[in-house]
């Protein structure tokens, strides 16, 4: 996917402009393994899959749906990605950050990116719900890598803040009001799809991660590449390896991503309602 992705975008948010109208969503929301409900408590629904949208590609894993649920949260339009697709899946780092893209190009401006997440941090336990400060991309690639077309972003794009402080504080603040326990960390990315050996996570900790996981950091660099600001959001689903007792497997972490889901849906649904108020 080279030169031509701005031709590729545009091709997307025409389809998805015929099907959303007048509704322009101001809120994207990734969400990771697990988490994907919060797009059913969505008002006034409009569902598009992945399949229909151009050049989306469309995920093998499964608790991923692959569709985009357009609909309201209080006043808030909110554009939901239920389910992404990873790189371990075998797509070109382009392809995983192409519906980011057309998310921001469609006019969200502020994205919550969320992801199911080991626990790295000796305090941290699995349920946990994290708001991420910063991350490490140790996926051993960057998504910006290639072509720089005009008008995306510029070539060397700063990160001092890929995750807005602003709308960070925002998230505490709800997170305090519907008395959750939000923590927070700095997330690291490998590529997996093996999960980490005990050494590994030991390297991550001296490293300064306190959460590891396989998506996010590639979707946080492209929507900081386009000027939109980002609210990371990790569900702590099982302790990482070497610190959990038991061999990590995908069943665990669904099921513990499925014990949280009723708090992180309320938490998000109470975050989206409140993001314009961060100017
Ligand atoms: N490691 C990597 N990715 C993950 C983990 C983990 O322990 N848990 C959920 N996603």
């Amino acid at each position: 996917m080279r030169g031509d992705i701005t031709t590729k975008i545009e091709k997307a948010c025409t389809k998805l402009r015929k099907r959303f109208g007048d509704r322009t969503p101001r809120v994207g929301l990734i969400l990771g393994s697990g988490l994907g409900s919060f797009a059913d408590s969505l008002k006034d629904r409009v569902v598009v899959g992945y399949g229909d949208i151009p050049g989306f590609p469309t995920s093998s894993v499964k608790g991923h749906a692959g569709q985009l649920v357009l609909g309201r949260v209080g006043e808030t339009w909110a554009l939901v990605m239920q389910g992404r697709v990873h790189y371990y899946e075998g797509y070109e780092m382009s392809e995983v950050v192409f519906p980011t893209r057309v998310l921001v190009s469609l006019g969200c401006k502020i994205l919550v990116i969320t992801n199911a997440a080991g626990g790295v941090h000796a305090d941290l336990n699995a349920g946990d719900l994290v708001v991420l400060h910063d991350h490490l991309n140790l996926m051993g690639v960057n998504p910006l890598r290639g072509d720089n077309p005009d008008g995306l972003g510029t070539r060397f794009p700063d990160m001092s803040t890929a995750y807005d402080p602003k709308l960070r504080a925002l998230t505490k603040e709800v997170a305090r009001a519907e008395n959750v326990d939000l923590r927070t960390g700095v997330y690291a990315a490998l590529s997996g799809p093996s999960y980490e050996t005990p050494s590994e996570i030991r390297m991550l900790r001296t490293m300064g991660a306190d959460l590891v996981g396989m998506s996010t950091v590639p979707e946080v660099i492209a929507a900081n590449h386009m000027g939109a600001r980002v609210v990371g959001l990790s569900c702590v689903t099982n302790l990482a390896a070497g610190i959990s007792p038991t061999p990590l497997s995908h069943e665990e972490v669904a099921e513990t991503a499925g014990r949280v889901e009723k708090t992180f849906v309320g938490l998000i649904g109470a975050l989206t309602q409140r993001l314009d108020e961060v100017a």
